[in-house]
Formats: structure tokens, C-alpha cells, sequence
């Protein structure tokens, strides 16, 4: 395995960089001859067609592929017995299972028959809903394969959120565990299932993996065992299930829909597809990691998220890597976790989030005792700003000073990595994530949407954007098109909107500084203000709330909620055990990652005479600033904020 694309220096960087931009076309189809496709033309006529007004983007229609092809059957004869997955389980005394790209090739095709059989076709929607085990990856390959979109569910959500997810897809099939280990405990992912369908008549099947081997309830005629079905493929065909021919897609349909939080209430259903992504998902983890052959990659995200989406599975398998899956939490059975894990499969490359290493970071030097390291290369991080104290410390104490760390800004809309330094090839400015990568052009634009072009200081300081699609770009949300036009691409005349404020320097190095919207990201994990405010309204006694973000230690951002009860609900005696039930409500409505950190009861909200919530002034008190409140002079009632300055616990 080669990758022609790589880039290997500095300089190879700005040459790439500005053909990228310069010839879009023709720098992405010259990337995509190091894919296999089963009809190149007429991608090589129109590679690009696109607009940022309706919005439409289309890499390469018309040609087709299937991408499991690309992650499996064309790197069977070179490095079919190169691990593909090395998989770690939560027990550190339980066995390591590896599957080579043989094995794991194998397991897709068995899977995509099994699939085939419970009568999944081309374009429907398979909601996985399963913990860090092989059988994931081998359930989003096997819908792959035949053309089914799938949609993962991150395991801390609750059935209410997967019941609103499965409504939104029209989901008719699911695929989960009878439960999955996290450190020690054990969630019950069918029994939530189970909740998430009562009263659903969409779903037809359920298929069950065993892993937990908890109890769980199977109903005759929708559910159906995994290794049952799978049995049942093995008898009657044996060897012949790897001929069954993968399903020819067009490049651009959908591959799977994944949701994530927005400013508005309800969690949207962002759609990426199939030749766009594979390409950015391959070209990006091969440079920004600076990938070699052999070399175990490790990436701590859960494929719940789009880190484990693009690379854990897509990226390192299109770029025949081996990829070690951890199933288990870092903190459990102790805080070196990580480095027995690192030291145990020889690690080279390290790919987690901020707040893991702020997590480990507070629990001294003892855990790293006696830990080796020694086989690390490179160090990623991802999902949150990362502070220079964390960033030194996993410099000093992790890469030991000669590892590079790549600080890697996207989001789950762009499908893959958009600005990063490349390991060892360009420079790591500490906190910063440095440059664009080719085919991305960021702006930063002011409120009225021009360009800035004074200097704050020593950089510049706007709304992150981006004036032209790269190949993994999102293309619409699923179902609403309209809502992708309006979340993305209306603030700002033929820009696509990310949401982000960030710097950038004189020498075009970016920093992100954090949403400028009402989107919060707690422990790299993304929530809605809004989303998480309807969570608490549904609490019986709740007038209203208000939720904002506030800087928070270990998770980068808190969530801090103030919350207005009817009288009757109101008994101050009683404030902690209605502060738990709200807890409990928040769980049961998103899941437990939504849970505030912080509930403050008050009589109202602070609001503007025309009925706004001030939530400038709401995130002044959060933050603990109580004294530079800024104009008030608009409000309704003043009174309130002196409650609220009082009341602040
Ligand atoms: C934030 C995760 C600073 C950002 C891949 C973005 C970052 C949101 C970084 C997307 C980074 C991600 N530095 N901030 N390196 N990476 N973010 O969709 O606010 O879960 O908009 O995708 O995370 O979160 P999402």
C-alpha cells in the first residue's frame, strides 16, 4: 500500500495546497485513482458541480463504487493478513480478538447477507445502536455493502432520543447488543431499544449481537438473533456468500446519516456520501497523521460520533491501517488505562479529545508509572480547544518531546479533518490548529458577513467560514433539506457557516476559539442550549428555563441551567431531591450527557421588554463575572438579576 497523495514536505504542502484551490477537479480526480472504482467515467468530464445557495455539491456523479470495496476486497491480496482491527476489550484479562483484513472482509460479506435477508434493500435506513465491539464496524460495513444508509446511535443517548432519531431516518431496521461494557458497568442497550420502541410501527426487525449476555427480551416475528442469522448464511452458503457482488452506488449517494445538535431543538440528521467521503476520509487521516504502513493507529472516540465514523472505520480502513478499538472508558480499572494499552499493542499513533487528557492530566504522575511510551510517533487531538496546560503536558508527559500533536478542527458536517498541522511535515503552534488542508478556504467574516481584514492585535478575529466545498462536505440533513440551507448556509451569502469564532495569525495559522452559537461542547460531546432546555421544560412543575455553557475544568464547557418552577413544585427544603429528579429527566429525555452540572432555581428570567432571554447576562453570572453585567437598561424587570447575582451557587 502507497499513497501517492501524501504529502511529505513543507514545501509539497503550499504546491498542493494551491492546486487544490486552483483546479479542484483535477486534483480530486488524480486522488481518486488510488481508489477502486466499478465505472470511473464520467467523473473525469464533470468531477465538481456545486453552488452554496440552494445548496447543492456533487464530487464525481455518475461514477460508481461501493466503498466497502475500497475498505476490503482490494487490499486482500497485498495485506489480507495485516490486522485490520486489533480490538481491546474493557477487561484488561479478557482476549484480545484480532481480525485481519481477510477475516474481517469475511465477516462483512456474511453480515451483508444476513442483512439481505431480513430483507434490507439499497436506500433503507439501519439505526446501529451498539457498544466498541468488531461486530459495530462489521454492522456499518455490512450496510455499506449492500447500500443500506446507517445511522449509528452514540450509546449515552436514551430511548426517547433514539425513538426521535428512528421517527426522523423512517428507520425499518436495527441492529444492537443485548448490552455493552463500559468500565464497570453494564448498559442495557436492548432493553433501551425496547423503551425507544414502544408504540414505534416502522421497525420490522431488530437483529441482537451477545455481549453482555444480560437478559433481554425477544419478540417473536422482530427480533432475531445475531449469530443466528449469521449460522443460517454460513450453512446454506458457505464460501459462496464472498461472491455475492457488492451493490453499485453512485458516488454521490448517501452512506450514512449521522445526528448531531444544532442551535434549535431537535437534533438534525447530517447526510454524508459515498465517493466524497471515502476520498476525504483516506486523504486526510494519511496526511494529517502522516500514516505508514504497519503502523497501529489508535482512536479513543466511539464510532457513536463522527471521530469513530471517519477514523476509526472509514479513513484507516481505506488506507489499509490497523486500527486498535478500545471498548472500555480511560479511567477504568485505573487512570493508566491508555498507556497499558499503548505500551500493550505497541501503539505509534494516539487520537483522542481535550478533555480526556485534562481528565488524565488531574490525576497526577502515578499512573504513568512504569509506562513505556516509547513506541509513540504521533499525538492527535480532537473535538474541543485544546488549553496550552494540556497541550504541554501530553507533549512532555505522553510524546516524552519528540512526538508531533496534530490539533485537528471539523465537525461532524465536513466529514473530516479541515484545518490541522500534518505530523512532522508542517508546523504545531501550541493551541493553534494551524492551516487549512487542501481543498478547504477558510474565511473569517464579521457580523455583516465581510471579510476582516484588521488586525486585533497580532491576528485577526472572526466568524469561521468556508467558500468552497471539499469532497466530504455534508450534502443535505435528512428530510429537510431546507434546514441545511438555513443552518449552514443563509447567515452569510455563499459561505458555508461553521458555527466557530476563530484567530487567525499573519502567517494564516487558525485558532478556534469555540461556538459563537447556541451549541455547547461538554466533553467534546456536541448539545443544543435549546435542545437541553426542552429536555428540562418537559419536567412536570417547570414554568421555564434557560441553559448556557460556562468554562468548566475538566469538560471544557459545563452546562449550567436556570430553571423557573410553578409554586406548587417549589419546596426549598426540598431543592436537592427536585434537583435530582430534574437530573433524572434530562437522562431519561436526551441521556446522560446532557445532564447540567449546575441548576440554579430562580423566580424568572432575565428579559428584554419584547420577551427575549438575555443570555448574555446568564452566561456573565455562570462564568462567575458578577460585577461586569454590561447594559442592563433593556431589561424588563431589573429586579431578576439581582436575584440571580444573590442566588448563584
Ligand atoms: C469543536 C467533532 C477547537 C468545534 C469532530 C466544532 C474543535 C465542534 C476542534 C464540532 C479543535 C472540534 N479545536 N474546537 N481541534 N475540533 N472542535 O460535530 O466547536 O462533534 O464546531 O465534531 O467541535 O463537533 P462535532
Amino acid at each position: 500500500m502507497s499513497y501517492p497523495f501524501q504529502i511529505k514536505s513543507l514545501e509539497q504542502y503550499h504546491i498542493d495546497y494551491k492546486k487544490s484551490l486552483e483546479d479542484p477537479e483535477g486534483f480530486w480526480s488524480g486522488v481518486a485513482d488510488s481508489f477502486e472504482w466499478r465505472k470511473k467515467q464520467p467523473f473525469s468530464k464533470k468531477g465538481l458541480d456545486w453552488n452554496f445557495t440552494e445548496p447543492s455539491v456533487k464530487w464525481f456523479e455518475g461514477a460508481k463504487l461501493n466503498i466497502t470495496e475500497n475498505c476490503l476486497d482490494r487490499h486482500l491480496d497485498s495485506i489480507g493478513d495485516r490486522p485490520a482491527i486489533i480490538w481491546e476489550p474493557n477487561d484488561p484479562n479478557e482476549k484480545v480478538r484480532t481480525l485481519t483484513y481477510k477475516v474481517l472482509h469475511k465477516k462483512v460479506c456474511e453480515f451483508a447477507q444476513v442483512l439481505r435477508n431480513n430483507g434490507v434493500k439499497k436506500g433503507d435506513r439501519v439505526c446501529i445502536y451498539m457498544g466498541m465491539i468488531p461486530e459495530l464496524v462489521v454492522a456499518v460495513l455490512g450496510c455499506a455493502r449492500i447500500g443500506a444508509i446507517h445511522s449509528v446511535i452514540f450509546g449515552g443517548f436514551s430511548a426517547q432520543s433514539i425513538a426521535d432519531r428512528l421517527y426522523d431516518a423512517e428507520a425499518e431496521y436495527i441492529i444492537t447488543c443485548d448490552g455493552a461494557f463500559r468500565g464497570a458497568k453494564d448498559i442495557p442497550l436492548k432493553s433501551i431499544i425496547d423503551d425507544a420502541l414502544i408504540g414505534n410501527r416502522t421497525v420490522k426487525r431488530v437483529i441482537v449481537h451477545t455481549r453482555t449476555r444480560t437478559p433481554v427480551s425477544m419478540i417473536k416475528g422482530r427480533d432475531v438473533w445475531w449469530r443466528d442469522e449469521v449460522e443460517d448464511v454460513v450453512e446454506s452458503m458457505h464460501e459462496e456468500v464472498l461472491k455475492v457482488p457488492a451493490e453499485e452506488m453512485d458516488a454521490e449517494d448517501p452512506l450514512f446519516i449521522l445526528y448531531t445538535s444544532g442551535s434549535t431543538g431537535k437534533p438534525k440528521g447530517v447526510v454524508h456520501t459515498t465517493a466524497g467521503y471515502m476520498l476525504w476520509t483516506t486523504y486526510t487521516f494519511v496526511n494529517v497523521f502522516q500514516y505508514n504502513p504497519g503502523d497501529v493507529f489508535f482512536c479513543t472516540a466511539d464510532i457513536g460520533w463522527i471521530t469513530g465514523h471517519s477514523y476509526i472505520v472509514y479513513g484507516p480502513l481505506l488506507a489499509g491501517a490497523t486500527c486498535l478499538m478500545f471498548e472500555g472508558i480511560p479511567t477504568w480499572p485505573d487512570a493508566g488505562r491508555f498507556w497499558d494499552i499503548v505500551d500493550k499493542h505497541k501503539v505509534n499513533t494516539l487520537y483522542t479529545a481535550p478533555t480526556a487528557i485534562r481528565s488524565l492530566m488531574s490525576y497526577g504522575m502515578d499512573p504513568l508509572k512504569d509506562k513505556d511510551l516509547s513506541s509513540l510517533k504521533v499525538l492527535g487531538t480532537v473535538g474541543e480547544p485544546i488549553n496550552e496546560e494540556a497541550w504541554h503536558w501530553y507533549d512532555e508527559h505522553i510524546g516524552k518531546k519528540k512526538c508531533p500533536i496534530v490539533d485537528t478542527w471539523w465537525q461532524t458536517e465536513t466529514g473530516g479533518i479541515l484545518i490541522s498541522n500534518l505530523a512532522g511535515v508542517t508546523p504545531a503552534k501550541p493551541s493553534w490548529a494551524t492551516l487549512p488542508l487542501p481543498g478547504v478556504k477558510p474565511v473569517l467574516v464579521d457580523e455583516k458577513g465581510e471579510e476582516v481584514t484588521e488586525l486585533t492585535d497580532t491576528h485577526y478575529s472572526g466568524n469561521l467560514c468556508l467558500t468552497m466545498p471539499w469532497p466530504g462536505i455534508l450534502r443535505t440533513t435528512w428530510g429537510d433539506h431546507e434546514r441545511c440551507r438555513q443552518t449552514y448556509f443563509s447567515t452569510y451569502e455563499n459561505k458555508y457557516f461553521t458555527g466557530d469564532g476563530a484567530f487567525k495569525d499573519e502567517e494564516g495559522n487558525f485558532r478556534i476559539t469555540g461556538r459563537v452559537d447556541d451549541v455547547l461542547n461538554v466533553s467534546g460531546h456536541r448539545l443544543g442550549t435549546a435542545e437541553v432546555e426542552n429536555a428540562i421544560n418537559m419536567m412536570a412543575g417547570v414554568v421555564e428555563s434557560a441553559v448556557v455553557g460556562y468554562p468548566h475544568e475538566l469538560k471544557g464547557q459545563g452546562i449550567y441551567a436556570y430553571v423557573v418552577l410553578d409554586g406548587r413544585n417549589r419546596h426549598e427544603e426540598d431543592d436537592q431531591l427536585t434537583k435530582q429528579d430534574l437530573l433524572a429527566t434530562v437522562s431519561r429525555i436526551i441521556g446522560p450527557i446532557a445532564k447540567p452540572d449546575k441548576i440554579q432555581f430562580v423566580s424568572a428570567l432575565p428579559k428584554t421588554r419584547s420577551g427575549k432571554i438575555m443570555r448574555r447576562i446568564l452566561r456573565k453570572v455562570a462564568e462567575g463575572e458578577l460585577e461586569n453585567l454590561g447594559d442592563t437598561s433593556t431589561l424588563l424587570d431589573p429586579a431578576v438579576v439581582d436575584e440571580i447575582k444573590e442566588g448563584k451557587i
